[in-house]
């Protein structure tokens, strides 16, 4: 069967114990560099990331659902509905639970979706979970690194909030411009709550003990990180979800 990790020639796997009994048998021997693991991913979230233990319990929808207060299903959809079946869009890092294989589904038929990201063991497990979409590729790449093509989409969830400031400028300028001209760079993250929302102390204390990089979304337009080059080749829109926690930022490249 043509399954995505036997078709990607541009997964690399060097930075795996060579020995690991768990690796599929099939896996790709070709081996493209594989970016650094960002200090601030190692000092805040290895435990969400990198802990394959951790990660094979968090990874399922409904945790996801629970941290995203039961709007998992509201918020991709509203990701999703900006791209159509036929295009191919970029997922520049993997998401907990089914979310790349709904949008995989989504692009189908004709589309592709390709998916990348900077640690090892989410993409061996984002590829596992899209083998049943063989023109899905899951591969290494860090966010903020410049790329070699031009995508329809690129679908940026729940990523920014989890980079420092100086990291999500150079993510969204290099998003913006893997983007051709009439495609669509989305982002769906935190925002800032209306000042009655009940969820507001909670969130803000989440925020400064687990995700030290989120409240600045709560301050700053996405747009704001975009270099004015980059910023002014888009239209921007934006809409909010559940009490403005979280957001919806679309930038369409001008023709
Ligand atoms: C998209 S974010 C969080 C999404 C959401 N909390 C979830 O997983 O359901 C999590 C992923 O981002 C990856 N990541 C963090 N910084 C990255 C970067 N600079 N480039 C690519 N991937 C990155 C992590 O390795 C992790 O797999």
């Amino acid at each position: 069967m043509n399954k995505p990790h036997a078709v990607v020639p541009d997964v690399a796997l060097e930075s795996l114990d060579k020995d690991d009994p768990d690796l599929p048998a099939s896996r790709p021997v070709s081996v493209q560099s594989v970016p650094e693991i960002p200090e601030y991913l190692r000092k805040v979230y290895t435990w969400a990331y990198l802990t394959p233990a951790y990660s094979r319990y968090l990874d399922t929808s409904l945790v996801v659902s629970a941290i995203l207060w039961g709007n998992m299903n509201r918020l991709m959809r509203a990701g999703f509905s900006e791209f159509e079946p036929g295009q191919s869009v970029l997922q520049p890092a993997c998401v907990y639970g089914s979310f790349s294989a709904h949008l995989a589904a989504r692009l189908q038929p004709g589309g592709h979706l390709h998916v990348t990201d900077v640690a090892a063991n989410q993409v061996e497990a984002c590829r596992a979970k899209l083998t049943d979409y063989p023109n899905s590729l899951v591969g290494f790449a860090d966010a903020a690194h410049p790329r070699d093509r031009d995508y329809d989409g690129v679908c940026c969830f729940f990523l920014l909030h989890e980079v420092p400031e100086d990291y999500k400028r150079r993510i969204v300028d290099s998003l913006l411009a893997a983007t051709r001209p009439g495609g669509k760079t989305v982002f769906v993250d935190y925002h800032g709550p209306h000042w009655a929302h009940p969820l507001r102390p909670i969130m803000i204390v989440v925020w400064r003990l687990l995700e030290p990089y989120a409240i600045a979304l709560s301050k700053n337009e996405i747009r704001s990180y975009a270099s004015k080059d980059l910023a002014d080749a888009f239209t921007w829109r934006k809409e909010t979800y559940f009490g403005g926690l979280y957001q919806k930022v679309v930038a369409e490249r001008r023709p």
